[in-house]
């Protein structure tokens, strides 16, 4: 029988890439360079199955008018913001994703980005790597306690709640959230999380907000001017959800003028470019989206991944299935 074929567009874990060839007909990207739209556009053309990633942009311009082959577009990944559903779902074409395997990678980041922020490690770092530093001071680069303090969540799903653990139970931290659904209580109760009425509510309260609601049309720049200005002081943004949640702008003009403390930031508007006034400043750690990558979480995510074209190609429940 022939077998289905399918177009990795970034390289994967080997051990997973191993078993998609030995299940498929399968296009690696053995030098792991980004696909053009045109390709991408080709690829809906041209394969039964297509597996993108967060950093493949799939709008509505790239999915052909008619007679595409492909069937499935099997996300590596948990968050499909980067894929335009309507378009899929006008062009007949199935979308999975990967949740629950990036969930304690993920919030471990978040926490190390916290942590960061805090107690300014990315600056220490920096300055003992340009020789400058002078010795022990006992006023020299003073930071903030993270024992104690309190988080405030915005979004309260499964990172998020991953990371009031480790702050709880690690850290001593009280816990806030913001979720617009009932959260389940039993989980809230082991926290003893205070679930906030507004976001402004819980960003008046919080040492550290951390942001892990999903990037669409509702959270475009939920954190914007306005509610910046709310933040304590001392406070810190830790974003580890999608760049366009925060207002970049606003937010480069209150770490410039010094009206919060910090931020820690794994995801930005339009990356992979990165504004260079936030650049530019101290104030702020900068990852590269490197939320789920562990060799471990992303081999689970590509297996993820194929479970999920091995179900659709067999025509059983699909795990993981967005439309
Ligand atoms: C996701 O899965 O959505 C992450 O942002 C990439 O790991």
């Amino acid at each position: 029988m022939k077998k289905n074929k399918v177009l990795i567009t970034r390289k994967w874990p080997q051990s997973v890439e191993k078993k998609l060839q030995s299940l498929f007909d399968v296009t690696l990207n053995i030098d792991d360079k980004p696909l053009t739209q045109q390709a991408l556009r080709n690829a809906l053309e041209n394969y039964d199955a297509v597996c993108p990633a967060v950093c493949d942009s799939l709008p509505a311009s790239v999915f052909p008018d008619s007679n595409q082959r492909c069937k499935i577009i099997a996300n590596f990944g948990v968050g499909f913001n980067h894929i335009n559903l309507p378009a899929a779902q006008q062009s007949g074409i199935t979308v999975t994703n990967t949740p629950g395997v990036l969930t304690e990678s993920t919030a471990d980041l978040a926490m190390t980005l916290l942590l960061m922020s805090a107690r300014r490690a990315a600056e220490g770092d920096r300055l003992v790597r340009s020789g400058d530093w002078q010795g022990w001071s006992p006023s020299h680069m003073m930071s903030s306690d993270v024992s104690g303090a309190t988080l405030g969540l915005i979004g309260f799903g499964r990172i998020a709640q991953a990371m009031a653990r480790k702050a709880h139970f690690g850290f001593g931290m009280k816990i806030l959230y913001f979720k617009p659904s009932p959260a389940d209580q039993n989980v809230v109760k082991k926290l003893q999380a205070i679930q906030c009425p507004t976001i402004e509510d819980l960003i008046k309260e919080s040492d550290f907000v951390s942001l892990h609601c999903p990037g669409n049309k509702n959270t475009y720049h939920l954190i914007n001017e306005q509610n910046l200005k709310l933040m304590k002081p001392g406070a810190h943004l830790i974003n580890t959800s999608r760049g366009d949640v925060v207002d970049t702008q606003a937010l480069t003009n209150v770490l410039q003028n010094k009206q919060i403390a910090g931020a820690g930031l794994d995801v930005y508007e339009g990356e992979p470019n990165v504004d260079p006034a936030l650049i530019a400043l101290e104030n702020v750690v900068l990852l590269p989206h490197l939320g789920s990558a562990t060799l471990s979480t992303r081999t689970a995510m590509g297996e993820k991944a194929l479970k999920n074209l091995v179900a659709f190609f067999n025509k059983h429940p699909i795990p993981d299935k967005v439309i």
